[in-house]
């Protein structure tokens, strides 16, 4: 990395706001999300994918921040526990991670940073690897204390790591929304199908979004979530549906080296212009009556499942 990640404050108050949010920085309606007019649950999107590196966390961060500029008020949950980098993506540098939550020495508005306009972090630690196997106890807790803030959001964007891990598989199939990010190569395909086998299997998900990364075009991206779409479709009880394509970009890249969000740092991008797009579908397809209850419902139904086990 070429630039130190600036060192960022403890997190403001996240007080809501009366009307909307703030201005949305590029065109389209506000986000129909979550108003703020009233005391709605947030809508919960977790970013799987079955084979890592496939640019689950990148695209966490850029979503988060689109949904953000929409006038949502997002908060990202830096889900893989134990190797987490998305406060590297934003480049921010927070004091405290969900090590000092879960250990009991910090409150979560202490652990909180702001990341973006309207976006805040929860963000993970790393090369902790008792984080990844978490006590009931202690999963409670963390479970809990998200809950104790999840008024103050419109969405939660949640991050996971890779693969059917109980961690990665328990945080997905309890969000409303799960995005499942898959590039060209055969090994990311047949590992999204396992991926998508197990939550539908194992945790009764029926619907799921997918995203193509980094493809040379959009015909090429089609034809990857074809072919991931007639395996399950012949296989699986569960309807996948096609969220959208972001090229291959060097844009990104760079920006991963720089520690700034590429949406940020390459707005004019092909990738970011597809982000932005993606997040203008996703956003435009939440109904919002399906959202009462929406957090609450995640974290119950983690909780059923024994949740990160
Ligand atoms: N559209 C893209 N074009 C070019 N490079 C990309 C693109 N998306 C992601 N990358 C690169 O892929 C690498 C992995 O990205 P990222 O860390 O977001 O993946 P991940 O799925 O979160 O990985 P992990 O499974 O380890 O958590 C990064 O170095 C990033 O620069
Ligand atoms: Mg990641």
């Amino acid at each position: 990395m070429t630039a130190k990640p600036q060192r960022q404050s403890a997190a403001k108050p996240l007080t809501r706001p009366t009307s909307g949010g703030t201005a949305p920085a590029h065109s389209g309606t506000v986000v129909p999300i979550g108003s703020g007019k009233t005391p709605m649950s947030p809508t919960v999107i977790a970013i799987t994918s079955g084979k890592g590196g496939v640019g689950k966390s990148n695209i966490a961060v850029g979503l988060a921040i689109a949904l953000g500029r929409r006038g949502a008020r997002v908060l990202c949950v830096d889900a893989d526990l134990g190797l987490a980098n998305m406060d590297i993506l934003f480049g921010v540098a927070p004091t405290q991670t969900t090590a000092d939550l879960v250990s009991g020495d910090a409150d979560i508005d202490d652990v909180i940073v702001e990341a973006a306009d309207n976006v805040w972090l929860l963000p993970g630690a790393s090369g902790q690897a008792d984080l990844a196997d978490l006590s009931d106890q202690k999963r409670r807790a963390f479970f809990t204390a998200i809950d104790s803030v999840d008024d103050r959001f419109d969405v939660v964007v949640v991050d996971t790591g890779a693969g059917v891990g109980s961690n990665s598989v328990g945080f997905a199939a309890a969000a409303k929304d799960i995005v499942v990010v898959v590039t060209g190569e055969p090994t990311s395909v047949a590992d999204a199908y396992g991926m998508i086998k197990v939550l539908c299997t194992r945790c009764g998900v029926r619907r799921l979004h997918v995203l193509v990364n980094m493809v040379n075009n959009h015909h090429e991206g089609e034809a990857v979530f074809r072919r991931l779409d007639n395996l399950t479709s012949r296989f699986l009880d569960v309807r996948l549906e096609f969220l959208g394509v972001l090229p291959r970009d060097q844009g990104v890249a760079r920006a991963v080296m720089r520690g700034e969000p590429f949406l940020r740092s390459h707005p004019d991008a092909p990738a970011s212009k597809a982000l932005l797009r993606i997040a203008d579908g996703l956003a435009d397809s939440s109904d919002p009556d399906d959202r009462q209850g929406a957090i609450r419902l995640f974290w119950r139904k983690l909780l059923r499942q024994g949740g990160a086990q």
